[in-house]
């Protein structure tokens, strides 16, 4: 119930938020993040929280927050006994991998990806075959069985060195085709491809940035990697959700544009009043699936678990292990 002393308690979380969330709105998330931090208590759980989630999560709830690779690298650390994903499925996964014995929850297992959703295990055998001896780069936004046929995985953050760490002069790089050319452009490493892509991200066009910067004169605009080659051609900078945010922080354009998931721009000029965030943004209906009722629900009844077969998943922590081997 809401209460007096609720709204007290949970009064300096709202100063976090206040310039992306109306007070009038505060009420309706007051009550689940009291719950929620009461639960993570109770239960021994942490929240992991991708950069995409809404700025009650990710600023509310969240123990750890950051881009795939980032989620991947702090799923290897956790002390706790449960750990709650909140992001996409494959993202869940991985971090079951890194955490066998631990419980991971998912809010939503619903919360797929268009780009996970655009290969199977059976496809990358049969890329295996076509091209034999050549090493399979796979982006963590893939299935466990998928990354299970994999030799390498990689994010966003991380796939030009990854690419580059193997030695070699070819790499199929899967599935995200578009991420495959944005650093097929970066490398000497010819850099074999495959249909997929991000249904957020492909949306976005090189006419939509001239526009942008047409209407708000000396913008800077950041892309991310999964946005068609001729978009980022076009932008400033281009890296991952943690790489963008990181150049915020670090430049403090005046005025800023996120080519990217709508939540991003609000997490980020939470900390950042000074820069003035311009918002042209496409929202995930996947991320978005996850919120803090049921974040909420997933501590109060332990569900849903996130499984995988073991020997399924020992193949694919190969995969994700050697790349978090990768400096
Ligand atoms: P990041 O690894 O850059 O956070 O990207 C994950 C993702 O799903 C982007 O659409
Ligand atoms: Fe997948 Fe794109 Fe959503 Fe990221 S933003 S989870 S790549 S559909």
């Amino acid at each position: 119930m809401l209460t007096a002393d609720l709204l007290e308690r949970t009064a300096p979380l709202y100063e976090r938020v206040r310039t992306v969330i109306p007070a009038m709105e505060w009420p309706v998330f007051a009550e689940d993040i009291d719950a929620i931090l009461a639960l993570k208590k109770q239960r021994n759980a942490v929240i992991l929280a991708h950069n995409y989630m809404t700025p009650e999560i990710f600023h509310c709830v969240a123990d750890i927050v950051g881009d795939s690779l980032a989620l991947a690298r702090e799923a290897t650390k956790v002390d706790a006994d449960v750990i709650v994903l909140a992001g996409v499925h494959f993202m869940a996964e991985t971090a079951k991998m890194l955490n066998p014995q631990k419980k991971v929850l998912i809010p939503d297992s619903r919360a797929g990806c268009s780009l996970a959703e655009s290969i199977t295990a059976a496809d990358v055998r049969l890329m295996r075959e076509k091209h034999p001896g050549v090493p399979i780069v796979t982006y963590v936004n893939s299935t466990a069985a998928v990354k299970a046929e994999s030799d390498i995985c990689c994010t966003s953050g991380n796939a030009l060195k990854i690419v580059e760490s193997l030695g070699v002069d070819t790499v199929i790089m899967l599935p995200d085709e578009y991420l495959a050319k944005n650093i097929a452009a970066q490398t000497k490493v010819k850099v074999l491809t495959w249909a997929g892509h991000c249904e957020v991200h492909e949306r976005f066009t090189a006419a939509d940035v001239r526009t942008l910067r047409a209407e708000n004169p000396g913008v800077i605009v950041l892309a991310h990697p999964e946005c068609p080659p001729e978009v980022v051609a076009e932008a400033d900078y281009a890296g991952s959700t943690a790489d963008m945010s990181a150049f915020v922080g670090r430049e403090q354009p005046a005025k800023v544009v996120l080519l990217t998931e709508c939540s991003m721009a609000d997490n980020v000029c939470v900390n950042h009043p000074k820069v003035s965030f311009v918002r042209p943004c496409n929202l995930c209906p996947h991320m978005k699936r996850i919120t803090l009722p049921k974040i909420r629900h997933a501590l109060e009844t332990m569900t849903e678990e996130v499984t995988i077969d073991p020997v399924l998943m020992e193949r694919a922590r190969r995969s994700v292990e050697r790349m978090l081997e990768v400096k």
